[in-house]
C-alpha cells in the first residue's frame, strides 16, 4: 500500500482515541534510561521506526531490553557499552543521529552513523561545529552522513546556538554529561525541553534559565539514577486528528493522554487564533510532563492565522498539518521565520507549497515560510509525493478527507517512521 489512493467518503469524525507515545520523549527515555547504567522500566514507548532505531543502536552497544507488553519494556544497561562491530543505522531519524552524536563523541570507542536517503541529505554542521569545539573528532561527508565519530575526551563550553533546536541542545547536553567542566547552551528562543525535564528527573546536575543572552541550560558531568519512566502521548501525532476534526463537518472527538508541555503547544495557540472550538480536559503530570485530553469540534468559521517568531519552535513539526488548517480558513494565513523547515525530513516549505499548488489552493512561497489563502473547496484529482516525509504523508491524508476527488499519495508507508497506528486510529473515529 505504498501508493495510497483515497477519496472523501466520511461524514464527521467522532469518538475517543488514546494518542500513541511521544516520539521525542521516547528517544530520550531510551537514551537517558540506557545512560543510568541500571535497569529502567519504560512505560508507553513509541513503536515508530525512528525510536526503534534508537533502541536497536543501544542493543548493538550491549544494552539489553525486554518488552513486557506491547509498549512497555525493561531496559538493562548494567554492563558497560561495547564498541559496535558495524556502522550504526539511524534510519530516517534526525533525533537519533544528532542526540547520539553528542553521546558518542565522549566515549572510549569509535562509531560510524548512517541513515536513509532523506536523513543523508540533512545538515549535521549544526552539531559537528559545537561538538568539535568541545574536543570531538568527527569526519563527515561535507557535513552530512555518514559520520565517523572517534571517541575523545571532551571539555565543556558555552555555546550560543544560532537556531532554536532541541536536537542541537540535547546533543550538547549529552556531550556535556560526559565532559570536564560545565557546558552551557544558549538558544534564541526556547525549543522543546524534554531533555532538561528528563535529565533533572533522573538526577543530573542541570540548571535552566533565561538571561540577557537568551534561554540557557547548563549541565555538568553527572551520574543518572535508574528510575522508571513513562512516556506521554504525542501532540505532534494528535495534531493530525485535531485538525481533521476541526475541518470535517459534524466532527467531535476526544484525544486522550496528549502531552501539553508548553514548549510543544504552539498548535494550541494557533487553534485559539483560528477560533477553533476545542477544550483541554483532565490535566495532570506524568514524569514531570504535563498531559491532558483534548476535545475538538468541527468549526465552521475558521479565522486565518499568523505563525512566526518564538511560536515556530513550539510547533515546528505541526506546520504541514497547520497548512491544511489554513486551507480551510477564511482568508490568508502566514507562516514565517521558519527557514529550518527546509532541513526537515523534506524541504517542507518547497514540498508543502508544491502540493498545495497541485491542489489548486492559493499559496505563495517565501524563503522562510509560505502563505495560504483558504476557504476554497478542494476538488482536484491529484497525485502527491511524500519524499519519505511522514508528516507530509499524514497531512495529505487529512487533505484527502476534504478533497471531493480521488487523491494518490506516493510513498505513504513512511508514516511508520513516527505513527504506525495512524490509519487504525482514523478508522476508529469514522
Ligand atoms: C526534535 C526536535 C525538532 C523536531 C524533531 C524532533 C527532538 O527538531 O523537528 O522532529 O526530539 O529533539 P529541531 O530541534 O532540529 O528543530
Amino acid at each position: 500500500m505504498d501508493n495510497f489512493k483515497t477519496k472523501q467518503n466520511i461524514g464527521g469524525l467522532s469518538g475517543e482515541i488514546i494518542i500513541p507515545p511521544d516520539k521525542s520523549i521516547s528517544h530520550r527515555a531510551i537514551i537517558f534510561g540506557a545512560l543510568t547504567g541500571g535497569k529502567v522500566k519504560i512505560k508507553n514507548l513509541s513503536l515508530g521506526e525512528d525510536c526503534l532505531n534508537t533502541l536497536k543502536i543501544f542493543e548493538k552497544l550491549g544494552a539489553k531490553h525486554k518488552f513486557t507488553s506491547k509498549r512497555d519494556l525493561i531496559l538493562d544497561s548494567s554492563n558497560s557499552f561495547n564498541a559496535p562491530k558495524e556502522a550504526l543505522y539511524c534510519g530516517n531519524s534526525g533525533t537519533t543521529t544528532r542526540l547520539l552524536s553528542g553521546f558518542f563523541a565522549g566515549q572510549n570507542f569509535d562509531v560510524e552513523l548512517t541513515g536513509d536517503e532523506s536523513l543523508s541529505k540533512r545538515p549535521m554542521k549544526r552539531i559537528i561545529e559545537p561538538l568539535s569545539k568541545m574536543g570531538a573528532q568527527i569526519i563527515s561527508n561535507e557535513n552530512k552522513l555518514p559520520l565517523k565519530i572517534k571517541g575523545s575526551k571532551l571539555e565543556g563550553i558555552t555555546y550560543h546556538s544560532p537556531i532554536a533546536s532541541a536536537q542541537v541542545k540535547s546533543c550538547l547536553l549529552l556531550a556535556g554529561l560526559n565532559a570536564d567542566n560545565k557546558t552551557k547552551i544558549y538558544e534564541p528562543s526556547l525549543s522543546r525541553n524534554h531533555s532538561e525535564i528528563m535529565l533533572e528527573y533522573l538526577g543530573a546536575s542541570i540548571t535552566t534559565g533565561e538571561d540577557k543572552n537568551g534561554y540557557f541550560v547548563e549541565i555538568e558531568k553527572s551520574n543518572l539514577t535508574p528510575k522508571n519512566l513513562e512516556v506521554v502521548g504525542d501532540i505532534s501525532s494528535a495534531a493530525f486528528f485535531m485538525v481533521a476534526a476541526a475541518i470535517i463537518p459534524n466532527s467531535s472527538i476526544i484525544i486522550k493522554n496528549v502531552g501539553i508541555n508548553p514548549t510543544r503547544t504552539g498548535i494550541i495557540d494557533v487553534f485559539k487564533q483560528a477560533k477553533i472550538d476545542f477544550e483541554l480536559l483532565n490535566q495532570k503530570t506524568i514524569c514531570n510532563e504535563l498531559v491532558a485530553d483534548i476535545k475538538v469540534n468541527y468549526t465552521l468559521n475558521i479565522e486565518p492565522f499568523e505563525i512566526k517568531g518564538n511560536l515556530i519552535p513550539r510547533l515546528i513539526d505541526e506546520i504541514p498539518i497547520l497548512a491544511v488548517l489554513a486551507s480551510q480558513a477564511q482568508g490568508k494565513s502566514i507562516i514565517k521565520d521558519a527557514k529550518d523547515l527546509r532541513n526537515k525530513e523534506s524541504d517542507r516549505i518547497k514540498t508543502v507549497v508544491e502540493a498545495f499548488k497541485a491542489l489548486e489552493i492559493e499559496t505563495q512561497e517565501f524563503d522562510d515560510g509560505f502563505s495560504i489563502t483558504g476557504k476554497k473547496e478542494i476538488n482536484t484529482n491529484v497525485t502527491l509525493e511524500t519524499h519519505l516525509d511522514h508528516r507530509l504523508a499524514m497531512s495529505y491524508y487529512v487533505l484527502s478527507l476534504i478533497n471531493k476527488k480521488e487523491m494518490t499519495i506516493n510513498g505513504f508507508n513512511c508514516i511508520n517512521t513516527s505513527f504506525p497506528e495512524f490509519l487504525d486510529l482514523m478508522k476508529k473515529l469514522n
